[in-house]
């Protein structure tokens, strides 16, 4: 059976493929000139990365063996503007699931200290999922207005995550 560390090891390789996921969607808007998209992107792409190597600093200060994985590809090919938000907001969904699925495993094991540590990522998905939701309906409405959708997404930018200060390790300092 899969232990606590096993499963974290693999949110690990789930967090390092949403960062080249969202990499690929913020070079797919870069090409477009749609500049604040893949910004915005770009930015998450960086902050899922932060996520997964705070878990591989997690594994080291438990004294567990830590995993780094390699990531299948990404989707690089979109039908339109809006799929690349529809395809995030499908992937902040399967994490939160995921995040849950490891809470609800610490509280099997009895691993408490790990099921402390996973709260700050219960946080952030809430605040991931609100923020996608509302980047889904912002470009589904600006869709033939991507202007209008670009000064959203950069007004968007200015309240960056209050979470940050309260976030744990990442192995070798977040980025
Ligand atoms: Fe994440
Ligand atoms: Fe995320």
């Amino acid at each position: 059976m899969a232990t606590f560390t096993d499963t974290l090891n693999e949110q690990v390789r789930h967090e390092f493929a949403a960062s080249q996921q969202y990499v690929a969607i913020a070079a797919y808007y870069d090409a477009q000139s749609l500049r604040q998209l893949a910004a915005h992107f770009y930015r998450q792409a960086v902050e899922e990365r932060n996520h997964a190597m705070m878990m591989v600093q997690y594994v080291l200060d438990a004294d567990q063996e830590v995993v780094i994985p390699g990531i299948d590809a990404p989707q690089v090919d979109f039908a339109d503007v809006v799929a690349p938000v529809s395809l995030a907001l499908a992937q902040e969904k399967r994490v939160t699931e995921q995040i849950v699925e490891l809470v609800k495993l610490a509280r099997e094991e009895g691993e408490l200290v790990g099921e402390q540590f996973l709260h700050w990522f219960l946080q952030e998905q809430r605040e991931e999922l609100a923020s996608m939701t509302e980047l889904l309906s912002v470009v589904e409405r600006g869709r033939d207005n991507l202007l209008q959708v670009e000064e959203h997404v950069a007004r968007m930018a200015g309240g960056e995550n209050p979470l940050e200060a309260g976030a744990p390790p990442a192995a070798g300092g977040a980025l």
